[in-house]
């Protein structure tokens, strides 16, 4: 039976395809994206990553900042996460994105007479009790809010990379040191990627002062404004090295000022596998999304379709005995 495999012309780049069902030399589909199918894309020395980094970890497929969500996008081939950092009344970083905790946790089922839910009002002992996974899915009951020490543990044994979003700073003044002390006590986090891999970590946040900070303290590290910084004032913000808009906020020619000025652009939050292709034409960097999967199987199909030296072709049937 007669079976096909993609010749690279130049011996730099491959796509690793990697399905229960479709052999390591077939393409996904670019109609029909496949949800919770595992894709991974190597990059040639000469070729810049492209990252789909998963939001709040793979929060499509498990609750968003939790351990599984972390344990989500490391199964599905995801290289980078995104994750919200806050901070408990007695100091303890923790992930969440809200700054109360009745959407993504049974708070209210716990502590009911409480006249306030916020973060910042509870322990991190209190905070314990509380399931952050029933909401998505009982299949998730007992999930835990994770606190970042243990975030960062569990990025290492999956060797996955970190956006770290600084959630509502103002809220918990200091916390930019707090975190800054915690990466720096762990070398693996502060070291720099080769110009061709994607960064370890980036620190970002839609509090441009504590993202100034914040690379103060960390200054070997990359770090991103989100939001859309004006056109005009995209230069005057190269001390960071990423600007991630919302993606419903830009265009074609957003990303190539931001680029001309030396910075790199990756938007949030996409979902939609056309709307992933359309920015990857505009020529971003990466894109934010809830389902890494498809978020990689739209980069590996990007690459293929950029690059005339990849070609299929029927290979002579000897080649397979
Ligand atoms: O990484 C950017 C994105 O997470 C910002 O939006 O509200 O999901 O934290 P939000
Ligand atoms: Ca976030």
């Amino acid at each position: 039976m007669p079976r096909f495999g993609i010749v690279v012309a130049a011996v730099s780049f491959v796509v690793a395809v990697s399905t229960s069902t479709a052999s390591a030399a077939q393409v996904p589909e670019q109609s029909e994206p496949k949800r919770g199918v595992s894709v991974s894309v190597e990059y040639a020395f000469s070729e810049r990553p492209l990252i789909a980094v998963a939001h709040r970890g793979a929060s499509g497929h498990a609750p968003e900042n939790t351990l599984a969500s972390l344990d989500a996008a490391g199964r599905l081939g995801a290289e980078t996460v995104e994750f919200d950092v806050q901070r408990t009344s007695d100091d303890v970083l923790v992930l969440m994105h809200d700054t109360t905790l009745e959407r993504t946790t049974d708070v209210v089922k716990v502590f009911p007479d409480r006249g306030s839910y916020r973060v910042a009002d509870f322990t991190m002992a209190e905070i314990r009790r509380l399931d952050a996974g029933s909401w998505f899915d009982p299949a998730f009951e007992g999930e835990t809010v994770p606190t970042f020490e243990e975030a960062l543990d569990r990025l290492e044994e999956l060797d996955l990379n970190l956006f770290l979003e600084i959630k509502e700073p103002k809220l918990y003044p200091g916390i930019e040191e707090e975190i800054a002390a915690e990466l720096s006590g762990r070398d693996r986090w502060l070291e720099t990627a080769s110009p061709h891999r994607p960064d370890r970590l980036v620190v970002q946040s839609f509090d441009w002062e504590v993202v100034r900070r914040s690379k103060e303290l960390l200054p070997s590290v990359p770090h991103a404004l989100l939001g859309r910084v004006p056109e005009s004032q995209i230069s005057n913000h190269a001390w960071a090295q990423m600007i991630n808009p919302n993606h419903t906020t830009i265009d074609k020619a957003y990303v190539k000022r931001v680029q001309d000025a030396g910075l790199t652009i990756m938007p949030y939050t996409i979902n939609d596998r056309s709307r992933m292709d359309t920015v990857l034409g505009w020529g971003v960097d990466g894109f934010i999304t809830d389902f890494p999967d498809v978020g990689q199987q739209a980069i590996a199909a990007r690459r293929v379709e950029s690059r005339p030296s990849v070609r299929i072709v029927k290979p002579p049937l000897s080649l397979f005995g």
